[in-house]
C-alpha cells in the first residue's frame, strides 16, 4: 500500500473516555479482513467526507490485526477535524484511512523505558506500553492532566498499575493540592540506559527537550501534534521534479506543497504541519530549510529526505524524487 492509497474501515463502536476526549473502534470493511499490521507509536491519516485529513495514533496493543482504535480529543478550535469526528461521525458509518506509520518507534530492547505523557498524549503511549507488557519488559509511565475528569483513558492506565513491572504517576494539577509534573526531576533520575519518550502539549515538550539535552540523542523520543514553528513560505527558489522532468517556482506566501497543488500535482500529504510525515520526499540535490517535528537533527542535518508541507529551501534550487 502506497502512502496515498486508502482502507476502508467501519465504526464499531465509540466511547467516552474523559470531557471532551471519545474513543472510537474501527473495524476492517469488508469484515473479517486483516487490517495491515502497525508496531507501537504508530498513527493513521483519517480521510473524512468534508475533504479534511487528520493524524490519530493507534492506542490499542500491537499484535491486534482486527480493529485500530484511536482516542480524539475535541479541540475547541477546530477546524472541522476533531469536531466532525465528534459530532457528525457515529457507530455503522464507514471511513477511509491511510496505512498506519511510525514516527515515534518504541526501542523494545531498553531496559527502562519511561513515559511522560500530557492530556490526550497518552494515545500512542497506551500502545507502547502494551507492547512492553507483552513483552515482559519495565516501565514507567508520568501521565498528567489538568483534572482527572480531562484524563482520557484514566480507567484503563489505572488498571496499568497492576502490572508488576511497572511505575505509574499520576499528576493533575488543577486539582486541590495538585502540581506541575516535575519533567526535569523526572529526566534527572534516569538511569543511564534509559529510553524516555514525551507527548502531550506544546509547553510539555518544550520542557521535556530543554530537560534531555544532554541525553543521548538515540535514547529521547518525542511526538508532536502541533507545529512548533511556523512553515516556509518565503519562496524565491525552483523545485525541479526528477521523475517527471518538470520544475516549478516557489513563489513568497506559497509552500513547495501549495505550489505543487497549484500546478496539478498531487503528492501525499496529510496535516500539513510537518508532524505526520506523510509528505516526505527524497532530496536528490539543493539543501533543505527543514522546519519539520519528524526528522531527527541527524536526519536533517544529511539533507536526503525533506517534509514538504513545512520546509524551504535555503538553495536557489531543490532536486526532488517527485
Ligand atoms: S503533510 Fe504531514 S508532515 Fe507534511
Amino acid at each position: 500500500m502506497s502512502n496515498s492509497e486508502t482502507l476502508q474501515v467501519r465504526v464499531k463502536s465509540m466511547a467516552w473516555e474523559a470531557d471532551g476526549i471519545l474513543s472510537y473502534e474501527l473495524w476492517p470493511e469488508p469484515p473479517r479482513k486483516a487490517l495491515p499490521p502497525f508496531s507501537a507509536g504508530s498513527h493513521i491519516d483519517v480521510h473524512l467526507p468534508n475533504g479534511l485529513i487528520r493524524n490519530y495514533s493507534l492506542l490499542n496493543a500491537p499484535h491486534e490485526r482486527h480493529r485500530y482504535v484511536i482516542g480524539v480529543n475535541k479541540d475547541p478550535n477546530s477546524r472541522g477535524g476533531s469536531r466532525y469526528l465528534h459530532e457528525v461521525l457515529r457507530p455503522g458509518d464507514t471511513l477511509a484511512i491511510s496505512a498506519p506509520r511510525n514516527n515515534f518507534p518504541l526501542e523494545e530492547s531498553a531496559p527502562l523505558s519511561v513515559f511522560i505523557a500530557g492530556g490526550i498524549g497518552i494515545t500512542p503511549i497506551l500502545g507502547m506500553i502494551r507492547r512492553l507488557q507483552a513483552l515482559g519488559r519495565h516501565w514507567q509511565l508520568h501521565y498528567a492532566a489538568r483534572t482527572r475528569r480531562n484524563a482520557g483513558f484514566l480507567d484503563a492506565v489505572q488498571a496499568l498499575r497492576d502490572d508488576a513491572n511497572a511505575e505509574v504517576q499520576l499528576c493533575f494539577d488543577r486539582e486541590p493540592g495538585g502540581r506541575m509534573l516535575d519533567i526535569a526531576g523526572i529526566v534527572r533520575a534516569l538511569p543511564a540506559s534509559a529510553h524516555v519518550y514525551c507527548c502531550g502539549p506544546l509547553p510539555m515538550l518544550e520542557a521535556f527537550e530543554q530537560a534531555t539535552t544532554g541525553l543521548p540523542p538515540a535514547q529521547v523520543h518525542r511526538e508532536y501534534f502541533a507545529a512548533r514553528e511556523s512553515a516556509a513560505t518565503e519562496g524565491g527558489f525552483t523545485v525541479e521534479l526528477a521523475r517527471s522532468g518538470r520544475s516549478v517556482e516557489v513563489q513568497a506566501g506559497q509552500t513547495i506543497l501549495d505550489c505543487l497543488l497549484g500546478q496539478g500535482i498531487e503528492p501525499p500529504y496529510s496535516c500539513q504541519e510537518g508532524i505526520c510525515g506523510t509528505c516526505e520526499v527524497r532530496v536528490l540535490d539543493g539543501v533543505p530549510d527543514h522546519r519539520d517535528l519528524v526528522l531527527s537533527e541527524a536526519d536533517k542535518a544529511a539533507n536526503q529526505r525533506m517534509m514538504i508541507c513545512c520546509s524551504g529551501a535555503r538553495s536557489r534550487k531543490l532536486v526532488l524524487d517527485l
